[in-house]
C-alpha cells in the first residue's frame, strides 16, 4: 500500500518520478505527489486523486534529485493536505512514507509542546518533523537524524527523505515495507518495487529490514539500524519491461486473465517433465523430509491467496493424507494458535508484502515452525523471511484483482504435493503419472476455457444491474465459488457471496427470488448429482441460474438460464479452469458498470498495513 519512488542523478528527475508513480499506482491511488530539489529550493506538488491529476498540475519541474509518492490513505482522508510528500515545519525536509507510525500520537503531542504545527492528519507529517527536531537539537547529519528518529518509532515504514540543506542526498530506510534501490553509473533509483526501476537498470539492491541507505550522485552506502556499514547484495532483475505494459489489452486484469495459459506453463517450466515423470521444485528441497514427516500442515494467507490455500487443503488431504488447516493470516496471529516445534506452515502470497501474512509468519517462526513461502514477487519480504520457498514465476500481476496469481499458486502447490504424495506412497505410481499428465495439459485447457469470453460478455449484459449474487460450488469448486464472489465484489461493487452449494438450504436460500443471479460451478465431479439438486432448488424459487458445466453435460444446460462450458479435467485440477469464466464474468460486469477495473475503489494491490 502506497508506492514511493526516488531519483538522484544527472537527468530531469520529474519525468522519471512521474513515470515511476504511474507504474506504482496499483499500490494506492488516493493521491500523488512529488518533491524536487532545484538549487537550494525544495518544490513540492501534490494532488488528491490519481497520478494523472498530478501530471496535469501546474508545478516546477526542475531538479535532478527528488522523491514521489502514490497514496493509499490510512491516517486522514484522501485530500491535498494529507497527500505526500510532507514538508517539515522549517521547510528544509520533505518525506514520503509507506506504512504506519503507530506511536505518532505521542510524538505529535511532544512536538506540539515544542511549538510544531501540523497541516495534515497524517502520521508521516509527524515523522518528518520529528526528524527535523532531532537534526536541529542534536546537530546531526540527515542520515543520523533519520536513524535516531527511527530508533524511537514504532511501526512499519519505507521512507525517503530529502533536504534542501543537503542537496546531493536521498536518505531512505525500511522496516516492514519494501524498498528497492536501482544502480546505474552516476544515477540511483529508489522504489517500493522493481517496476519503476526496470526500464533504467536491472542492477538492484533489495534493502533489508532495519537498513538505511544514503544515495548521492556519486555513490551509495547501506548501514544497519546500529549504524554499522553493510555489504549490499546486488541482484539482477529478471522482469521484462513488456510484462509491465498492457500489451494491447484494455486492462491489466484482462491481459492477466488471458495470460493464464502462459503463466501456468511458466510455473511448470523446468519443473515438470511429463515424459519422464519428473517434478523438481528447487526452492524447498532442504525441507522435503520435514514435509514428508509432517503430522499436519498449516496454511496462512489472505484474500485470493487464502482461497488458493483452501483448494490446496482439498488436494493435500486427498493426495498426501496429511491434515491441513487453512487460516486467515489476520486471525491466526491474534488467536494464540497451537503450533508445535517443526510444524510446517505454508505462507501463500502474490505480492510477498501482505502485512498480516508477514506477521503470521513471524509468529509461526517464533514458535519453532518451519515456514515455507509460495510467493510471486521475487525479492519480496515474505520470500526473504520464510525458511525456504518457491516462486510462482507467473510474472508481475498488476491488476488489483488477483487472477493469474491464483492459478499459478494452485499449479505450484499441486506440483509440491503431487510429488510429496508420490514420495510418501499415498498415491499409486500410475495415478501419479495420470495426474502429472493432466497437470501438463492445464495450459491448453485454460486456453479452451478462455474461448467462452464472448458468451460471457453477452451474459454479463443481462446481469450487470443485479444488486446481489450468490456463487455456489461443492468440493474443489467451493473455494472457486468464494473466489468468484470476491472477484465480482471487488471490481463491480456488487454484493456477492460464495457458499458451499449444500449450505444454501441452511440460510442463503431465503435470498432467492426472480432477481437473484446464482452462479453454480457445476463441473462434473463426485457430487454432480447433488449440485443438480441444488440447481433445481434455486430454479423452483425462480432464481436466475448461470452454470459453468463441463463439455458434454446432458442435464445442466436444460435446467438453467445460462451455461458456460469448461473443459474436462481431473476433479482435483478443476479449479484451475473453472475459475477462469468467473474471472471473465466479473471483468465484463465491472466494465459494463463503468468501474475502474484495474484500480477498484478503496483497494490496493499490496496490503502492507494490518
Ligand atoms: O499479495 P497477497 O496474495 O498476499 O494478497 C492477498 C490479498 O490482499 C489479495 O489476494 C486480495 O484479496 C486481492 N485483491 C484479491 O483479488
Amino acid at each position: 500500500m502506497c508506492g514511493i519512488v526516488g531519483y538522484i542523478g544527472t537527468k530531469d528527475a520529474y519525468s522519471i518520478l512521474l513515470k515511476g508513480l504511474k507504474r506504482l499506482e496499483y499500490r494506492g491511488y488516493d493521491s500523488a505527489g512529488i518533491a524536487l530539489i532545484d538549487d537550494l529550493n525544495l518544490n513540492i506538488t501534490k494532488k488528491e486523486g490519481k497520478v494523472i491529476r498530478l501530471e496535469e498540475a501546474d508545478c516546477k519541474k526542475e531538479g535532478s534529485v527528488g522523491i514521489g509518492h502514490t497514496r493509499w490513505a490510512t491516517h486522514g482522508e484522501p485530500n491535498d493536505e494529507n497527500a505526500h510528500p510532507h514538508l517539515s515545519n522549517n521547510g528544509s525536509l520533505a518525506i514520503v512514507h509507506n506504512g504506519i507510525i503507530e506511536n505518532y500520537g505521542s510524538l505529535k503531542i511532544e512536538l506540539k509542546k515544542k511549538g510544531y504545527h501540523f497541516s495534515s492528519e497524517t502520521d508521516t507529517e509527524v515523522l518528518v518533523n520529528f526528524i527535523e527536531d532531532i537534526q536541529k537539537t542534536e546537530s546531526l547529519s540527515l542520515e543520523d537524524a533519520v536513524r535516531v528518529a527511527l530508533s524511537k518509532v514504532v511501526g512499519a515504514y519505507a521512507i525517503a527523505v530529502i533536504s534542501k540543506e543537503d542537496t546531493n542526498k536521498i536518505v531512505a530506510a525500511r522496516k516492514g515495507s519494501p524498498l528497492v534501490i536501482g544502480l546505474k553509473n552516476g544515477e540511483y533509483f529508489l522504489a517500493s518495487d522493481a517496476s519503476p526501476i526496470v526500464e533504467h537498470t536491472n542492477e538492484v539492491v533489495y534493502l533489508n529490514d532495519g537498513e538505511i541507505v544514503v544515495l548521492t550522485k556519486e555513490n551509495y552506502f547501506v548501514k544497519d539500524a546500529k549504524d554499522i556499514p553493510q555489504t549490499p547484495y546486488v541482484q539482477t532483475l529478471e522482469i521484462k519491461l513488456e510484462e509491465l505494459e498492457k500489451g494491447g489489452y484494455d486492462h491489466f486484469m484482462l491481459k492477466e486473465i488471458f495470460g493464464q495459459p502462459d503463466s501456468i506453463a511458466d510455473c511448470m517450466r523446468g519443473r515438470l517433465n511429463v515424459d519422464t515423470g519428473n517434478l523438481v521444485l528447487g526452492g524447498i528441497q532442504s525441507y522435503s523430509k520435514a514435509l514428508q514427516n509432517a503430522d499436519r500442515i498449516l496454511i496462512v494467507a489472505c484474500g485470493t491467496s487464502w482461497h488458493a490455500g483452501l483448494v490446496a487443503e482439498y488436494f493435500i488431504e486427498e493426495l498426501c493424507r496429511i491434515p491441513v488447516e487453512v487460516e486467515y493470516a489476520s486471525e491466526f496471529r491474534y488467536r494464540n494458535p497451537i503450533i508445535k516445534e517443526g510444524d510446517i506452515v505454508i505462507a501463500i502470497s502474490q505480492s510477498g508484502e501482505t502485512a498480516d501474512t508477514l506477521a503470521a509468519i513471524e509468529l509461526a517462526k517464533d514458535r519453532g515452525a518451519i515456514v515455507l513461502g509460495v510467493v510471486n514477487t521475487v525479492g519480496s519480504s515474505i520470500a526473504r523471511v520464510t525458511h525456504e520457498g518457491t516462486y510462482l514465476h507467473a510474472g508481475p500481476e498488476i491488476g488489483v484483482a488477483s487472477t493469474k496469481a491464483f492459478t499459478a499458486q494452485l499449479t505450484v502447490l499441486y506440483m509440491i504435493f503431487l510429488k510429496l504424495a508420490f514420495h510418501k506412497g499415498t498415491i499409486a505410481q500410475n495415478k501419479y503419472r495420470q495426474l502429472l499428465t493432466e497437470l501438463g495439459k492445464i495450459p491448453e485447457k485454460a486456453a479452451i476455457a478462455l474461448k467462452s469470453n464472448e458468451k460471457i460478455k453477452e451474459i454479463s449484459k443481462r446481469l450487470k444491474d443485479a444488486r446481489n449474487f450468490l456463487y455456489l460450488g461443492r468440493g474443489y469448486n467451493f473455494p472457486v465459488a468464494l473466489e468468484g464472489a470476491l472477484k465480482l465484489k471487488e471490481i463491480s461493487y456488487i454484493h456477492a457471496e460464495g457458499y458451499p452449494a449444500a449450505e444454501m438450504k441452511h440460510g442463503p436460500i431465503a435470498l432467492i427470488d426472480e432477481q437473484m443471479p446464482v452462479v453454480f460451478i457445476a463441473t462434473k465431479d463426485g457430487s454432480h448429482d447433488k449440485i443438480i439438486s441444488n440447481i433445481q432448488e434455486v430454479k423452483t424459487r425462480k432464481g436466475i441460474v448461470i452454470a459453468s458445466e463441463t463439455k458434454g453435460d446432458a442435464v445442466i444446460p436444460k435446467m438453467v438460464d445460462y451455461t458456460i462450458e469448461v473443459p474436462v479435467t481431473h476433479e482435483s485440477l478443476m479449479p484451475l479452469v473453472s475459475v477462469i469464466p468467473l474471472q471473465l464474468l466479473s471483468y465484463h460486469i465491472a466494465l459494463l458498470r463503468g468501474t475502474n477495473v484495474d484500480q477498484p475503489r478503496n483497494l490496493a494491490k499490496s496490503v502492507t498495513v494490518e
